[in-house]
């Protein structure tokens, strides 16, 4: 459903950040208001595995999730015009980060505490354990956030709403996103 103007890219966007930073959010409606198709990793790493990440990750281990991750990650950045949501650890893998490298990478931040009090569904987030292993992760994987980017968008105490309109000036100001 496009609401608004038909928007045009050169390179894929990808949305990278913690989980709870909004990225399959923004990517869905910023989908709807540019017309541009989007695609959410963690979807089809469950569709193509036909198992949940948790399962997945409890069964064959978090390596192989991030090698399956990775293989997607590579496969729809490589020429696709498309919005992509990434999970929160892609920037663990160096193939993943390798992929990021093709993309106008947008890093969601957010604190750990934002984060826990946005997250509905714990259970399909095997790697948010609790608040002090989320800081700590989060701590680890910040420096590659900020090194995978383009650019860094605070989500903390922002609306919806706000943090689209927000990453679409942004896209628009860097050329990336054109009418
Ligand atoms: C993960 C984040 C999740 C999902 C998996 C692992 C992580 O994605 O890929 O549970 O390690 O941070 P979201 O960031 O979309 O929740």
């Amino acid at each position: 459903m496009l609401v608004g103007q038909q928007f045009y890219i050169k390179k894929p966007i990808a949305l990278i950040g913690f989980m709870g930073s909004g990225k399959s959010s923004v990517a869905k409606l910023l989908s709807e208001q540019t017309g541009i198709e989007f695609v959410d990793t963690d979807k089809l790493v469950v569709q193509r595995c036909k198992q949940t990440i948790s399962e997945i990750i409890n069964s064959r281990g978090e390596s192989a999730f991030r090698k399956i991750e990775a293989d997607i990650l590579d496969e729809v950045t490589r020429d696709k015009k498309i919005i992509v949501a990434t999970g929160g650890g892609c920037v663990e893998s160096a193939v993943s980060r390798g992929a990021l490298k093709n993309c106008f990478v947008v890093w969601l931040n957010v604190s750990s505490k934002t984060a826990a009090d946005r997250i509905i569904d714990f259970s399909s987030r095997p790697m948010f354990k609790d608040i002090e292993n989320a800081e700590n992760v989060l701590a680890q994987r910040n420096n590659r956030y900020e090194k995978c980017s383009n650019v860094e968008i605070d989500t903390d105490g922002k609306k919806l709403d706000d943090v689209v309109q927000e990453v679409k000036r942004v896209l628009i100001r860097k050329g990336i996103l054109q009418q």
